[in-house]
Formats: structure tokens, C-alpha cells, sequence
């Protein structure tokens, strides 16, 4: 309802222009009836006159030849009596006033103003205001008696004139007042018609399945409100996500809105790594932007993650069912181990997920391989995991959180043996257009597997758009465009875009400052204290763009030959999926690349690419993120990279510049990055010059908005939106199945 305060403002709005509008016409026709009056009592005056005058001249034909001086003035003052007469006169033949009455108009002469003038009388200006004169000839027998004249007031005319006006405008504002409150009561009325339609439509689902149809002429605009709607939604749900930028508040977000205290992560890569090495048992974190966001989440709010047990000393630690406590040292969730043998572990990972998989959703010109071998060790696996989800539950509505490529199938597995469980899957990496993922073989499969997930997330818009018309091409389901929904087999899936991000590092975990790093590293390379750095951190994937990367830092020293001897860029390179063929021959071509560079522009000790290929701990690369002048950033297609993101976060000293690609998800987000082409050499190679000779001023501005940002937009975040959406599913879908229980008992009431 609106409240009244509104509502008069709308009225006053639409009355006080009309009203105005009338005001102004009913002003601007005055002088026209002014104009049309005077004529009026011009005519009527005429009229008066020969009427008068046809009284006056039987008895004046009589007294004039008797000159009967007091009878004519006894007959003139008597008929003066008539307010609009004014006064009367006789002239005799020679134009001589003879009688008048005492009104008579002193500036109104005999022979000027006696003459008689057209048929009617006229207006005479007089110093008194203006009079209407007429004149009649007498005659006796044929004899001229002499000429009669009437002088008729017309001040009256003024009077009525305003009179008129006064009349004219109270009628327009009576009018106007009138058609404005008649307008406003229909407008009303029609207005609450529509907005009844149109919310009823906007209810969406339920009112249409309840016989709610919207009138033809609201259709065009249902579209647009829905849409409108959901934009608002979102916004205030991000107002809402705000708050949850916490642990804590993830935490309580998870227990209050989803009252559960149960989170199981599903994932291949698990965020405990045990190896043996000789000096015993090491606890190695993988290189992978999915457990550096996921870990953080898990940190906050505990349960099981479930993944594959690749160490070889992973089972010298688990206990007899496969679970560790992890952190190692503090413990805060539980690393639920699965063992794959290594028939699945081919199949499934190396086969079906990166050789298959991987390349059709990145776009990076290498073809994918689908083998039907491949294909069965990949629904084995995923078989595998779904038992342990069931089996590691402890409620029969737990919160599951399924993690990437590796496990489309997963979602519907759990959704069949656990139909309460709030199911978020997450896609990590990019989804191609729905034509090239049809090369699939199983893309049905793939695509109904997932959608047994109640929320489905993205990185960016572009992402859930192409999964959306996928699913639209090769599935029969009813996809809601503007609630971002797909209805398949009775279940309902949210679809939208999270862009992931990474847990804002406190103030005190950066151990040590800048300019220690700066100079350590330096001093490791065996560099000067001025030496210029650039930093790429990678795994060793053809995705990454690292030769395009390359080729720029060799065109960068052709360009500007006074970098040679001055830049070296450092590569950190983990190694990763090397049993595939694909990936071997991207890593012996970026050695060579390496090689030839090196040889082209190093000299003595100085070697313009330093490439480690091996494995850091986060707190080494961060080391070199900090000191360096440029972190570069080259996927040739990526779902996020959180590099980027880890480059800003470990720069709190507001220096060095990010040369980012514009084909990752963080594009989308961090535009104050130099942002490039990396298939353009020239482009790749200008902007990394730019970021070394950057000012200062310019790379702490730079730098300041992309660490607010990414501060803003953590990882907590990312899941806290998730969440809330899964909260709000499940409310939808409570309210739906009471509403279809009520609507199947006998006796009550549809309720809509
Ligand atoms: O982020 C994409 C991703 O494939 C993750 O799924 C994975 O953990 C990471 O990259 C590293 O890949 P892998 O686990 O195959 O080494």
C-alpha cells in the first residue's frame, strides 16, 4: 500500500501541471471575450436607442414646435432614470443644444458629435470614461424638428467585463480541478489493476501454475521487471554478503541460515600433501588456486574434505578410515583421504579430466581426447566419491561442497542417496559455448549429473551464460532466464556467477617487509640491489600462457636494449600432470624457450629468464611477490587465477604493477591492472615496459583500488554468497512443497 504522503505528491503532481495549463488558457482567452462583449452590448445599446428614441418622438413633436421647455426636460430626466441612460440631448436644424439634461457630457458637443454617424450608435471616448452615442433625426409633417441623442453609460461594460473574467477563470479552475481528480481516481484504479497483474506474474512459478495469467499488454514488461527484480535482488543480496567478510561470519552465516554444522568439501586435489623425502615425511601444499580458497573456507568452518590421496606417505599418516585432522599442528577440520588405484587415477584424472575435459573448456587450441575407457573410470571415480560422502554424513541434510571438472557426475550421485543435502557445485575452470561442448560424447550425462546441485557456480557472467544455453541445447529442462534457474527432473538449480577470491592476509602475516625481501632475493639471484624483477607464478600448463609470456620478455629487450643487463624475470613454474604427453611437450618447449633467450641476451652471469620449475611453499613465492616491480599474468584462458589476486594481496606497500591477461575472470574485476592480449606479443611486451617504468604515484593509485577491491571481495565472500543463495533455495523450495501438500488435501483451499 502507499502511503499517503505518496500518494498526495503523485496526485499534486499530475493536478498542479494541469491546473496551470488550464490557468493560462483561461488568462490568454480574456481579451477574445472581452472583445465578443462589447460587441454584444454595442447591439443591445443599438436596440435600446431605437427603441428610446421611438418613445421620445411623439411626445417631442408635439412640445418641440410649442418649445415646451419644462415638459421636454420633465420627459428627459424621467427617462434618465434608466441607470445605463446617462444623458440626453435635443440640437435644433442650425446644430444648436437646445436641451439636455444635466448629465449631459460637457466635452460632448451639438454639431461635432450630434452628426449622425453609421445605422447604430458609437463610442465616444470622454474624459469621464467612454459613452455609446446615437442620434435620431425628428421631423413633423416632412419639417426637420431637429436631432435626438441618446448617451448611454458604458462603464457597465467594464464591470461586466471583469464579472466575466472572474466567471471564466473560477470555471476553468472547476473544470480543471474536475478532470483531475477523475483522471487521478482511474489512473489509480487501472494503476492497482496492473501492478495486481504485474505481481502476481513476478511471483513467478506459483501464480502461473495457479491459473495467473498476465493481461497482453503487461507481457512486453514482465521480462524486463523480472530481470530488474533479480538485479535488485542480487544487489541487496551483496549488500547483505557484505557482512560476510569474516570467518566468523561465514560460520554464522552456515548455522544460522542453513542450520547445519556439516560441510563436506568434495574435491580431487586434496590441501595436504605427505611426502617422503630423506629426511622423513614432508606436508606439502599443491600449487592450485581451488585449495587456496577452499582451505580458507574450510578453516572457518570446519567438517571433512574429501579428495584423492595422492602422497606417497598419505596413508602412513590417515587412521583406519582414511582421515587426518588438518592443519598439521592445528587441527580445525578433517582431510578424508580416498585411494585411487592407478587403472582410476588414469582414467579418471589424467584421462577423462585433463585430457578430455580441460582442454574443451579452455580455449587454448589443444584438442581434447575422449576415450570410453576413460569415460568409465571417470563414473567409477565419481561413484567412489559420492560413497564417501554418504558414508562421512552424519546428518541426512549436510551442506556439500563439490569442487571442479572432476566431478560433473558427483552432484546427482549424492542428490539420489541424500535428497535433503544442500549441494553447491563449483566450476573452477571456464565453460565453453554450448557448440564446442557438444564435441562431448557424454555431454548429457555431464550436464544432468550436474545439475543435481541446488547452487551451480561460475567465475564470471560469461561463464554461466554459455552453461545455461548448453543446457538449453542438449537437455529437455525449463530454464527461468531471469531467476537464473533450471528446472530438470523436478529439481531446481540456481546458476550464477561467483568470482572467487582469496582470504585477505592479516597485517602481521607478512613477516618480513618489503625492502628484506627486495634485497634477499636479489642477493639470492645474485643480482644488484637496482636490479629490475618480473614474477610469473604458474603451474606448468599450456593455459598459462607462459611462452606468449616469454616471447614478450625477449621483444621487451629488443624494443628497450638498455633492459638487457638490467631485468631479469623470474619464472616459478610447479610442475604438474607430467605423465601426459600434452604436458611434457609444453614443458621441454618452454625450456627451450628459456634456453634460447637466455643465450640470446645473458652474458657472463646475467640470464634475463630465470625459470624454476619445481615446487614453492605460498610463503616463498609471496616472498617473491613482494619483491618484485611487475607480476605478469598471461592465461591464454583461465576461470579466475588467483595469482593475480595473491600479487595485490601481498603488496602493502601500494608498489608494482600487474600486467594481466584479459582472458582470465580476474579482468573482469582488477581494472586497474595493464591489461593485455597475451597472443599480442608487442601488446605483452609494452606493458610489462610500462609496469617497470611506472611512477610511483601512478603504481600506488593503481594498486590501492585493486587491494580494496580484492580486500573487500574476499573468499569468505565468494562462499558467503553462495550460501545465502542455497539458504534461500531451500526456503523456496520448503515454501513450494507445503503450498503442493496443501493444494492435494482435500478440502483446502489452492494457495497462491
Ligand atoms: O583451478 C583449476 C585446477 O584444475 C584445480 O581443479 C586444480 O586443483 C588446480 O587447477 C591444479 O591442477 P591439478 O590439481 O590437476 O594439479
Amino acid at each position: 500500500m502507499r502511503p499517503p504522503l505518496t500518494s498526495l505528491r503523485m496526485t499534486l503532481r499530475f493536478v498542479l501541471p494541469l491546473l496551470l495549463v488550464l490557468g493560462a488558457f483561461a488568462y490568454s482567452s480574456v481579451p477574445l471575450m472581452d472583445q465578443l462583449n462589447l460587441r454584444w452590448f454595442m447591439r443591445d445599446l443599438d436596440l435600446r436607442s431605437a427603441t428610446l428614441a421611438a418613445t421620445l418622438e411623439d411626445p417631442l413633436q408635439d412640445y418641440v414646435p410649442q418649445k415646451a421647455k419644462r415638459k421636454i426636460m420633465q420627459l428627459f430626466d424621467r427617462a434618465i432614470l434608466d441607470e445605463r441612460l446617462f444623458a440626453l440631448g435635443f440640437c435644433d436644424p442650425r446644430g444648436e443644444l437646445i436641451y439636455k439634461t444635466a448629465t449631459w457630457p460637457k466635452s460632448l458637443g451639438c454639431a461635432r458629435d450630434a452628426a449622425p454617424g453609421r445605422a447604430g450608435g458609437r463610442l465616444v471616448d470622454l474624459p469621464q470614461g467612454a459613452v455609446h452615442v446615437t442620434v435620431s433625426t425628428l421631423q413633423r409633417e416632412g419639417e426637420a424638428l431637429g436631432k435626438l441623442i441618446l448617451v448611454h453609460d458604458m462603464s457597465f461594460i467594464e464591470r461586466r467585463s471583469a464579472d466575466t473574467r472572474k466567471y471564466v477563470m473560477s470555471v476553468f479552475l472547476a473544470l480543471g480541478v474536475a478532470i483531475s481528480l477523475i483522471t487521478v481516481v482511474i489512473a489509480r484504479i487501472s494503476w492497482r489493476g496492473w501492478l495486481d497483474g504485474v505481481r502476481g506474474v513476478l511471483r513467478g512459478g506459483i501464480a502461473q501454475r495457479a491459473g495467473f495469467t498476465a493481461s497482453p499488454e503487461m507481457l512486453p514488461l514482465i521480462g524486463d521487471l523480472r530481470a530488474l527484480l533479480n538485479e535488485y535482488q542480487r544487489e541487496r543480496l551483496s549488500d547483505d554478503d557484505a557482512k560476510v567478510s569474516a570467518p566468523d561470519k561465514l560460520r554464522a552465516l552456515l548455522h544460522n541460515e542453513l542450520a547445519g554444522d556439516e560441510v563436506l568439501v568434495v574435491s580431487n586435489r586434496e590441501p595436504y600433501i605427505h611426502v617422503k623425502t630423506p629426511e622423513g615425511v614432508e606436508v606439502r601444499r599443491p600449487a592450485s588456486g581451488l585449495v587456496t580458497a577452499v582451505e580458507a573456507v574450510m578453516r572457518a568452518c570446519s567438517g571433512t574434505w574429501i579428495a584423492h590421496g595422492a602422497g606417497n606417505a598419505d596413508r602412513d599418516v590417515v587412521d583406519a578410515h582414511g582421515r587426518v585432522p588438518v592443519p598439521p599442528g592445528h587441527s580445525s577440520y578433517t582431510l578424508r583421504r580416498v585411494w585411487l588405484s592407478k587403472e582410476e587415477e588414469q582414467g579418471y584424472y589424467y584421462g577423462f579430466a585433463n585430457e578430455g575435459m580441460w582442454p574443451l573448456c579452455h580455449i587454448a587450441h589443444v584438442r581434447p581426447i575422449f576415450r570410453s575407457s576413460d569415460w568409465e573410470q571417470y563414473v567409477a571415480v565419481n561413484r567412489r566419491f559420492a560413497d564417501a560422502v554418504v558414508a562421512e554424513a552424519r546428518t541426512e541434510d549436510p551442506v556439500v561442497l563439490v569442487q571442479d571438472y572432476h566431478f560433473a557426475l558427483l552432484p546427482r550421485m549424492v542428490r539420489e542417496r541424500l535428497p535433503r543435502a544442500t549441494i553447491i557445485t563449483f566450476w573452477h575452470i571456464p565453460w565453453p559455448n554450448s557448440e564446442s561442448f557438444g564435441i562431448c560424447p557424454w555431454r548429457a550425462e555431464i550436464l544432468e549429473g550436474m545439475l543435481g546441485s541446488t547452487i551451480l557456480g561460475f567465475h564470471t557472467p560469461l561463464h554461466r551464460r554459455n552453461f545455461m544455453d548448453t543446457v538449453d541445447r542438449y537437455l529437455e529442462t525449463r530454464i527461468e532466464e531471469e531467476a537464473s534457474t533450471i528446472s530438470y527432473g523436478g529439481k531446481l538449480t540456481q546458476v550464477q556467477s561467483y568470482p572467487i577470491s582469496i582470504a585477505w592476509p592479516e597485517a602481521e602475516a607478512q613477516t618480513d617487509s618489503v625492502p628484506a625481501c627486495r634485497a634477499a632475493i636479489r642477493r639470492e639471484l645474485g643480482l644488484a640491489p637496482d636490479h629490475l624483477l618480473g614474477i610469473g607464478v604458474d603451474r606448468l600448463d599450456y593455459t598459462k600462457g607462459i611462452l606468449e609470456r616469454f616471447q614478450a620478455v625477449e621483444r621487451m629487450l629488443e624494443r628497450y636494449p638498455e633492459m638487457v643487463g638490467r631485468f631479469t624475470f623470474v619464472q616459478i613454474a610447479a610442475p604438474s600432470r607430467s605423465s601426459l604427453d600434452e604436458y611434457q611437450n609444453f614443458e621441454a618447449r618452454v625450456r627451450s624457450l628459456v634456453q634460447r633467450i637466455n643465450v640470446r641476451f645473458g652474458s657472463g652471469g646475467y640470464l634475463p629468464i630465470v625459470l624454476k620449475a619445481e615446487h614453492h611453499e605460498h610463503e616463498a613465492v609471496n616472498r617473491y611477490y613482494r619483491a618484485a616491480e611487475v607480476c605478469m599474468v598471461t592465461s591464454l584462458h583461465d576461470g579466475m587465477n588467483l595469482v593475480a589476486k595473491e600479487f595485490i594481496a601481498a603488496r602493502d606497500d601500494e608498489r608494482g604493477a600487474l600486467v594481466l591477461s584479459q582472458f582470465t575472470g580476474a579482468a573482469m574485476e582488477l581494472h586497474a591492472a595493464l591489461i593485455i592480449n597475451p597472443y599480442h606479443i608487442e601488446q605483452g611486451a609494452e606493458a610489462l615496459y610500462r609496469g617497470l617504468m611506472m611512477p610511483a604515484a601512478e603504481q600506488a593509485e593503481r594498486m590501492r583500488s585493486m587491494r580494496m577491491l580484492v580486500r573487500d571481495f574476499n573468499v569468505y565472500r565468494w562462499a558467503g554468497r553462495m550460501l545465502h543463495d542455497a539458504a534461500r533455495l531451500r526456503q523456496r523450495e520448503r515454501v513450494m512443497s507445503k503450498i503442493a501438500e496443501h493444494g492435494a488435501a482435500p478440502g483446502l483451499r489452492r494457495v497462491v
